[in-house]
């Protein structure tokens, strides 16, 4: 397996513009969304805007042709892998955003802290449920036209990483896309990447704090197929040339 560099999602920020914007730094696959895309999450992300924060706001009648043209966009300009993140309570809607041609990638978003959408059951919920989970993503991999990633974020309170990833791969998804967040630190969490990397075989996309060639190179080393990148992003990549990773 060959080691990715992908553009992580940021709600309100990773629309087909700023993807477009990053690619040159040597992206291989761009994030857009997060996009909420069934009437629970549009509710919670409306509640979730009321209070200050950004997100992508869209209605459950447009997000299928919002998502498309952002995609669109991207595939007019560039050959590489643009994934969508998605925060939906049921499969369906994530199986239909996989119908858009210029789509590679589904992302599953079991990763959502905002207490608006954990509310739903959906996000960071998610990885209380491993057994839902895995049925979940099991219906999305057998009707999806796109390849099928998990986003999930370690170390939440009550969650079993280990059981989780290994549910994720038995659902057979293509990805599991690992923010390796540690309470109380201000870098990864590279234990739980060496862990889960031992635990399943499928592509594996770590992420949190890389902003430099050091720590991505250690977050590769330590059982990482490919590595994400957001915050760093934000401030253009400040010197960091993804190309010497
Ligand atoms: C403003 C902002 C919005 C985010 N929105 C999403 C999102 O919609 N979906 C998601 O899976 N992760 C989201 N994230 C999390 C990032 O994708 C990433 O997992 C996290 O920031 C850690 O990586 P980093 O240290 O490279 O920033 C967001 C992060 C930020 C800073």
């Amino acid at each position: 397996m060959t080691s990715i560099k992908v553009l992580a999602p940021m709600a309100g920020i990773t629309d087909a513009k700023f993807c477009l914007k990053m690619i040159p730094a040597g992206f291989d696959m761009v994030t857009l969304g997060g996009y909420n895309i069934d009437k629970e999450t549009i509710d919670a992300g409306e509640k979730i805007l009321l209070r200050g924060r950004s997100e992508f706001e869209i209605s459950e009648e447009d997000y299928f042709e919002v998502i498309n043209n952002q995609a669109r966009k991207i595939k007019e300009k560039w050959n590489g892998l643009v994934s969508v993140n998605l925060r939906s309570i049921t499969p369906d809607p994530v199986i239909e955003i996989s119908k858009i041609k210029e789509i590679d990638v589904v992302e599953v978003n079991a990763h959502c802290r905002q207490r608006e959408i954990i509310d739903t059951g959906c996000g960071q919920a998610l990885l209380q449920k491993p057994d839902f989970l895995e049925e979940f993503v099991s219906d999305v991999v057998k009707k999806s036209q796109s390849k099928v990633s998990v986003k999930i974020r370690a170390n939440s309170e009550g969650a079993d990483d280990l059981k989780i990833a290994k549910s994720i791969e038995s659902a057979g998804a293509n990805f599991i896309h690992v923010d390796a967040m540690k309470p109380g630190v201000n870098h990864a969490d590279f234990n739980i990447i060496s862990q889960i990397s031992k635990e399943v075989n499928i592509f594996l996309i770590g992420n949190n704090s890389i902003v430099n060639i050091e720590s991505a190179r250690k977050m590769l080393n330590m059982g990482a197929n490919g590595i994400s990148i957001a915050r760093a992003a934000m401030n253009g990549l400040d010197g960091f040339d993804l190309s010497k990773i």
